[in-house]
């Protein structure tokens, strides 16, 4: 039996806590637990002399194959080409981009190694299943080498438009790259028509369906596979959660005060400036609302060696400071600002308490955490999700959620005092019909649909070119 090969930067090693989860690693554990297979990526370390054997764990049925990067691997390809170019680019903000050419070698070199790494690993009738903007040609380095394996890869965060995308110096040694795959899926529709009509500019022809391009002589299939969560155990993870001494104790500490959440990892793209001045909107506009409302904001530091994290770190903590220093009393403040991490159970018991959460992206791939706040409510009583028109979860979860835009935080604003004031039983109707959608589209389906996609229409006869 084909084995599934996973291959990502970011793996979750068992037992490893400190770096918060991004929906990759969550996305990724949550599918391959269930399955088994191999689990290739960076190790988190860094090391002068790397070894030239993967370490190796094995737990549960997965076995987990990383290897340390050099500070200037570590340098190159994640803080400067993945982190300083490829994430701000592909989340539309090219303003942000920083690009040299060294870190754009730094990303082949080590897109280079791990495919020298993942030969020793793979055998002819494995399934190679690629993650995220990290590895985008990987498949390229592998195929010049002669493995006609079966290789998908999933794209977890946007994909803008051509234009944006040519803006990319050399992107088609990078976006370009994925021609190379026999798959490659996305979030959302628009993600995957937005590659199509880019592979159009290069010549590619895609097929009247839209769900295949013929490039360079192969083609390569294109679909949409909405990540999802594992909702029912999910759900059980916050009711039980909620009975623990540890979220118990942060209920009291709310004293009956309606809470608001916002969980996110320290990010631009999250929209957390145009969230606080949402906040700051409500509290203007809401005296009466004074009091009796408490905004807990997560916000884990994340990339911390990249300089326009440092400036949101500095941006974000100094909005959060003014406005407590506006609206606090001496017993009541008004925002809970955290950069802490903490455990999924926390968050889970957390979600469940909320009333509100604010999920408010400038431009996200999907954002797990307005799918886990959904399935972590209780029914009879559920929260209300106030979620941006630019994260990917909002062609899914529209029907149920408040649509909002947040560059536009008046409404926000307006929507804030909406979700706080809902009826039970709007409240309860909108929460049906998201999980409905979660029940039937989970991780494992999600899972499912990808694999099923990538192996059937497999014609080897194209994957030698
Ligand atoms: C997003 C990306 C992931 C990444 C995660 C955390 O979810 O899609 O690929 O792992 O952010 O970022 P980090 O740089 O810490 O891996």
């Amino acid at each position: 039996m084909s084995r599934i090969v996973v291959v990502s930067n970011r793996v979750a090693l068992p037992q490893k806590s400190g770096a918060p989860a991004g929906g990759l690693a969550v996305a990724v554990n949550a599918a391959l637990k269930d399955r088994g297979g191999i689990w290739f990526g960076w190790s988190g370390r860094i090391a002068p002399d790397p070894s030239d054997t993967p370490q190796e764990t094995k737990h549960a049925g997965v076995t987990y194959a990383v290897v340390d990067l050099t500070n200037e691997d570590y340098q190159e390809y994640y803080n400067g080409f993945a982190n300083r170019v490829l994430w701000p680019v592909l989340h539309y903000r090219v303003d942000l981009s920083e690009f040299y050419r060294s870190d754009l070698s730094g990303y082949i070199r080590v897109n280079r190694m791990f495919a020298d790494h993942l030969e020793k690993i793979i055998r002819p009738d494995d399934i190679l299943w690629i993650h995220d903007y990290h590895m985008m040609p990987l498949a390229k380095y592998l195929r010049e080498r002669g493995h006609n394996n079966r290789i998908g890869f999933f794209l977890h965060i946007p994909m803008p438009p051509a234009d944006i995308i040519q803006a990319l110096p050399q992107h088609p040694d990078t976006v370009g790259a994925l021609a190379y795959y026999d798959l490659v899926g996305f979030q959302t529709e628009g993600d995957r028509e937005n590659f199509a009509r880019y592979l159009e500019t290069r010549g590619g022809q895609s097929t009247p369906d839209g769900t295949g391009c013929d490039i360079g002589g192969r083609r390569v299939r294109l679909g949409t596979f909405p990540v999802g969560i594992e909702t029912g155990a999910f759900a059980r993870r916050a009711r039980h959660a909620s009975r623990t001494r540890f979220v118990k104790a942060f209920d009291e500490s709310l004293s009956g005060r309606k809470l608001i959440i916002g969980v996110d990892r320290l990010d631009y793209s999250k929209g957390i400036p145009n969230r606080l001045d949402a906040y700051d909107q409500f509290l203007r506009k809401e005296p009466d609302w004074h009091d009796r409302v408490t905004f807990v904001q997560i916000t884990p530091k994340s990339r911390t060696d990249v300089p326009e994290y440092q400036d949101m770190d500095r941006s974000v903590s100094h909005r959060a400071g003014q406005i407590n220093g506006a609206y606090s009393d001496v017993s009541w403040t008004p925002l809970r600002y955290v950069n802490r991490t903490y455990s999924r159970s926390a968050l889970a018991g957390f979600y469940r308490r909320a009333d509100v959460a604010l999920v408010t992206p400038l431009r996200d791939g999907m954002n797990l955490v307005a799918k886990e706040f959904v399935a972590a409510q209780d029914p009879e009583d559920p929260g209300v999700l106030l979620l941006s028109q630019f994260a990917g979860a909002a062609s899914e979860l529209g029907t149920g959620a408040l649509i909002v835009n947040p560059h536009d935080t008046e409404s926000v604003a307006a929507a804030l005092r909406r979700a706080l004031e809902m009826p039970l039983v709007e409240r309860r109707d909108r929460h049906r019909r998201m999980m409905r959608v979660l029940e039937e589209h989970d991780i494992n389906r999600w899972a499912e649909d990808f694999l099923a996609a990538l192996e059937p229409d497999l014609q080897p006869e194209r994957r030698d070119i």
